[in-house]
């Protein structure tokens, strides 16, 4: 078994660089066939995603751009607490085919955000690819097309997801030992 520290803690590898890695090809190939002839725009969520992002988009052999945005918090006006709010949108993006990158779907408030970003901005059609689903942990109904690994409700790191800013580096998926 493979354990690493993070600062604090310990993790122990879930699933290994190279069972990603075939995920990743898999993922791309159904992508490949799933949007021949069309013009496809990539949408990475950083920080997060943007290991996932690089494997998966020179594995794609379509007409395609890759953009990326972040997600920013901001305290609000009110007294509710932190907004957030998406940054980095430097393209038009109106019409296009989008496929939204993501490390990992959660609860989906971020996803959620994102689609209604998008809506406003009047794509063709909007499809999710994540590398990683928590299916129990997830509160929306928003459809995920592409799912590389549904794995339990517990924290992970590597393969560019954190913790606290580090780990992000880890060629594999580790998870928390409590
Ligand atoms: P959601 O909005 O709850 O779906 O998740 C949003 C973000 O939380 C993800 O994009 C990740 O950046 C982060 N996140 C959720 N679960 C984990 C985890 O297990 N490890 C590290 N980051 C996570
Ligand atoms: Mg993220």
């Amino acid at each position: 078994m493979k354990e690493t520290v993070i600062l604090d803690r310990k993790f122990r590898e879930m699933i290994p660089g190279e069972i990603i890695g075939k995920k990743i090809d898999e993922m791309a190939e159904k992508l490949n066939h799933d949007y021949a002839g069309k013009d496809v725009v990539f949408l990475g969520i950083l920080n997060g995603a943007f290991l996932f992002a690089a494997e998966l988009f020179k594995r794609i052999n379509l007409k395609a751009r890759i953009s990326f945005v972040k997600l920013a918090s901001y305290e609000g006006t009110k007294s509710s607490g932190s907004v957030k709010e998406l940054i980095g949108w430097n393209e038009d993006i109106s019409g296009m085919h989008v496929v939204v990158l993501e490390d990992i779907v959660d609860t989906g408030h971020t996803l959620e955000l994102i689609i209604g970003e998008l809506k406003v901005r009047k794509v063709a059609d909007i499809r999710i690819a994540t590398l990683l689903f928590k299916p129990k942990a997830y509160t929306k109904t928003i459809p995920l097309d592409y799912i590389g690994f549904e794995i339990p409700n517990d924290f992970v790191v590597g393969f560019g997801l954190d913790y606290d800013g580090y780990g992000r580096n880890l060629p594999s998926v580790y998870t928390l030992v409590k």
